[in-house]
């Protein structure tokens, strides 16, 4: 399982491109995600997590290959952190734990800058709509990034918020 989650998170990074950019990775866990970001060139790189043991592991882990980063405890549904201050912001099997769906999306809208790009991963049940990761991506950016899109224009103010859907109720729904 590890494995995958590293290679995921590398994936990610990837994907989306960090090189020179300041790169924030959400509940980082062992910091799979922060330390492929660090080594594909990105100029600063926090890590946050709500588990002290894990964010131990990762600060081993990131002495031992030589990556920088910064290490905070703390819950994305709360972040510690300036508005608009990263201008990439991950979660790898992270964000999807939130217990407040809106919420978590606010926070991670908050915390990126303008013009910046929110990365996540999560896992979903394989099906005939699921057939494929690239079929995942095309759904995705088909039906759900509009949506999105349209969301961010009517923002709601997160004190007005409600628990959005669990990740499993979203692919069940379709
Ligand atoms: C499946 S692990 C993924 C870890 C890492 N992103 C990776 O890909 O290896 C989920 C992580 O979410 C963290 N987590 C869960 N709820 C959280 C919260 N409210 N705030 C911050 N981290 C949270 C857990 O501590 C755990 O490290």
């Amino acid at each position: 399982m590890g494995a995958l989650f590293a290679a995921a998170g590398a994936t990610l990074v990837e994907h989306i491109g960090v090189a020179g950019l300041d790169v924030l990775d959400v509940a980082t866990g062992t910091g799979n995600t922060a330390r492929a970001a660090a080594r594909a060139g990105a100029r600063r790189v926090v890590g946050v997590d709500a588990t002290p043991a894990l964010l131990a592991e990762a600060t081993r882990r990131s002495v031992a290959d030589g990556t920088e980063i910064e290490w905070q405890e703390g819950d994305m549904e709360d972040l510690a952190l300036a508005d608009a201050s990263f201008d990439r912001v991950l979660s790898s099997f992270g964000a999807m734990f939130a217990t407040d769906q809106h919420h978590m999306a606010a926070e991670l809208e908050r915390v990126c800058r303008p013009g910046g790009r929110v990365g996540l991963t999560a896992w979903a049940v394989v099906s005939a709509r699921f057939p494929s990761p690239e079929a995942a991506v095309e759904l995705f950016e088909t039906r759900a990034a509009p949506i999105m899109a349209a969301q961010r224009r009517s923002r709601p103010s997160v004190a007005g918020t409600t628990p959005g859907p669990p990740w499993s109720g979203c692919s069940a729904r379709r």
